[in-house]
C-alpha cells in the first residue's frame, strides 16, 4: 500500500484564479507537481469533482482500493452540508484527513460547520496549500 489519494470537491479546480485573496495564487496542478517531486517515491493520486456523488464514488474506491492507504479530502462547500460524505467517509476502514485552505472559523457562520469532522481523522484548516502537504505527511507517518 504505497498510495494516497487526494480528493478536492467543488470550486477547487479554480484554485489559482478562484478568490485569491483567500486562497492565493496556486494551481492545484503546480502545487500537485510539488509534492510529487518532494515525496517522489509516494504515489500521489488526485481527483477532483463539482458533483456530490462523483465525491463519494471517489472515497468509496479508495476504500476499495488494495493499494491506498488513505485519504486526504477538502470536500469545499460539501463540507458544510453532505451527510452522504460523512456517511461514505464512515463507511471505508481508512484514515481520512480533512483540509481547508482557508481558516473556515474566521469566515462567515455557515462555514463553522463541518458534517465530516466527526467521521475523519482529523482536519487541517487555515494554513493555506501547506494543509494539504502535512495531511500528507500524517499519512505517510502512518503507513
Ligand atoms: C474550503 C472552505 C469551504 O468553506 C469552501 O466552500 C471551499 C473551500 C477551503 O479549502 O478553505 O470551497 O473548503
Amino acid at each position: 500500500m504505497k498510495k494516497l489519494m487526494i480528493i478536492n470537491g467543488p470550486n477547487l479546480n479554480l484554485l489559482g484564479t478562484r478568490e485569491p485573496e483567500v486562497y492565493g495564487n496556486e494551481t492545484f496542478d503546480s502545487f500537485l507537481e510539488g509534492v510529487r517531486h518532494k515525496y517522489f517515491g509516494m504515489e500521489i493520486l488526485y481527483k477532483q469533482s463539482n458533483v456530490e456523488g462523483e465525491l463519494v464514488n471517489y472515497i468509496q474506491e479508495a476504500g476499495a482500493s488494495e493499494e491506498i492507504f488513505g485519504v486526504v479530502l477538502n470536500a469545499g462547500a460539501y463540507s458544510h452540508t453532505s451527510i452522504a460524505m460523512a456517511d461514505a467517509i464512515k463507511a471505508i476502514a481508512k484514515p481520512v484527513v480533512l483540509v481547508h485552505i482557508s481558516n473556515v472559523y474566521a469566515r462567515e457562520i455557515e462555514r463553522r460547520t463541518d458534517l465530516l469532522m466527526g467521521a475523519a481523522e482529523g482536519c487541517i484548516t487555515g494554513l493555506g496549500m501547506h494543509g494539504y502537504e502535512l495531511a500528507l505527511r500524517y499519512l505517510m507517518g502512518k503507513m
